[in-house]
């Protein structure tokens, strides 16, 4: 059994309970850190010769696939450390049948596959085109967020992936409400996940917006196949109908009605792409938005300071960069000016964990 993401839960004076952000080992790191609207500053790494060397010697098939296994061993490892049941929950999934789960979940309307995507990620060899990769998705989630919140110790917890989605909530919820023209969460009819993967981005998304219908797209139909079977399981645990529908779509051609949503949320998905392909997520969400609709990111923070770190040594950036082939094209975009360039008006950040950021920009009402 995969264990439950629990919620972590601090009690306040007025006798409430609320969900505590960024974890008790953080108390420098608050939610509601001052938003801004100044650019983020390019980040040039530390040491670009280091990077330059590691780049190269990733060339190297031995070595690229030496430090692929030892990431996803380190995975696995995590995911057994913080208590899940990594080989019963993979063995449970494997029975069904998912040839015909994915036949169902192939659409025709996710066009051609663009070369960026056909890459090993994520220390697997077909990328997010694999059955490993969405049988796991899960797992790994909660494995590889397990120090979220503490980066310089990394002590594990097992809620680092629901408090790193939780916070996201509030944080896109705070810079909507410091968005002129922005629509109030209960008045939220239809939401876009962007790379919705197995689904936990569009399952945060629904608790956060209870009026609305969550529409997922994902390229990969291993992904959309595993998330609508997630999905199908809590449907029939708690027998009712959840508004979420997964689709099989490239987020720069969703083939979806332009101006059908009020947000589009895009969570952990920018780090996975060349420039080109963000900023043609962006038209096309821009595109898909009604006006005064509203644009959230979550991605890392390559401005934090446990960012910069990765950067300052070679083991910890040869280790991220085995699993992350787009990672120096996402560090050194210009993610604000790129919203602004699609058309977004005045993007806001803030933080939502030592390592991340949340940053929300609306389409002008007058658009
Ligand atoms: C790291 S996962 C993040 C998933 C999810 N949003 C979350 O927060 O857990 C990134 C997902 O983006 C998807 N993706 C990457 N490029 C895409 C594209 N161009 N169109 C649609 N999905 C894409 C991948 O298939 C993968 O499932």
């Amino acid at each position: 059994m995969q264990a439950k993401a629990p919620q972590q839960r601090n009690h306040t004076g007025n006798g409430r309970r609320e969900v505590q952000p960024f974890g008790r080992r953080t108390p420098s790191h608050r939610l509601h850190a001052a938003s801004t609207s100044t650019p983020a500053a390019l980040v040039a790494p530390p040491n670009p010769m280091l990077v330059s060397v590691v780049e190269a010697l990733f060339k190297f098939p031995p070595l690229f696939e030496q430090a692929t296994k030892k990431a996803r061993g380190m995975i696995i490892q995590r995911a057994k450390a913080i208590g899940l049941d990594w080989d019963g929950t993979l063995q449970q999934l494997q029975q069904q049948d998912w040839e015909a789960r994915l036949q169902e979940a192939t659409d025709p309307a996710a066009g051609s596959y663009p070369s960026y995507y056909i890459q090993p990620f994520h220390a697997y060899k077909q990328g997010n085109l694999c059955w490993e990769a969405a049988q796991e998705f899960m797992l790994s989630s909660q494995s590889v967020h397990a120090p979220v919140m503490d980066p310089e110790n990394k002590k594990m917890d097992p809620l680092g992936d629901h408090m790193l989605r939780s916070n996201y909530g509030k944080c896109m919820l705070q810079l909507m409400a410091e968005t002129p023209g922005a629509p109030q969460p209960s008045a939220v009819q239809a939401v876009l996940d962007v790379g919705c993967a197995a689904g936990l981005s569009s399952l945060a998304l629904r608790e956060l917006f209870p009026a609305a219908h969550i529409t997922g797209v994902d390229l990969s139909p291993h992904m959309v196949a595993v998330g609508r079977y997630h999905q199908e399981q809590r449907e029939v645990a708690s027998g009712s109908k959840e508004p979420i529908s997964i689709l099989h779509r490239k987020a720069e051609d969703t083939q979806l009605p332009a101006g059908s949503f009020d947000v589009v949320s895009m969570c952990l998905v920018a780090h996975e792409l060349p420039q080109h392909a963000t900023k043609a997520i962006l038209q096309e969400a821009y595109r898909l938005l009604r006006p005064g609709g509203v644009m959230s990111i979550m991605e890392m923070n390559p401005n934090s300071p446990a960012f910069q770190r990765v950067f300052a040594n070679v083991f910890a950036y040869t280790a991220f960069k085995s699993t992350e082939p787009w990672l120096m094209e996402y560090v050194t975009l210009d993610l604000h000016g790129a919203m602004r360039e699609a058309g977004f008006e005045a993007p806001r950040q803030t933080e939502n964990s030592p390592k991340h950021r949340t940053v929300v920009a609306a389409k002008p009402l007058s658009s």
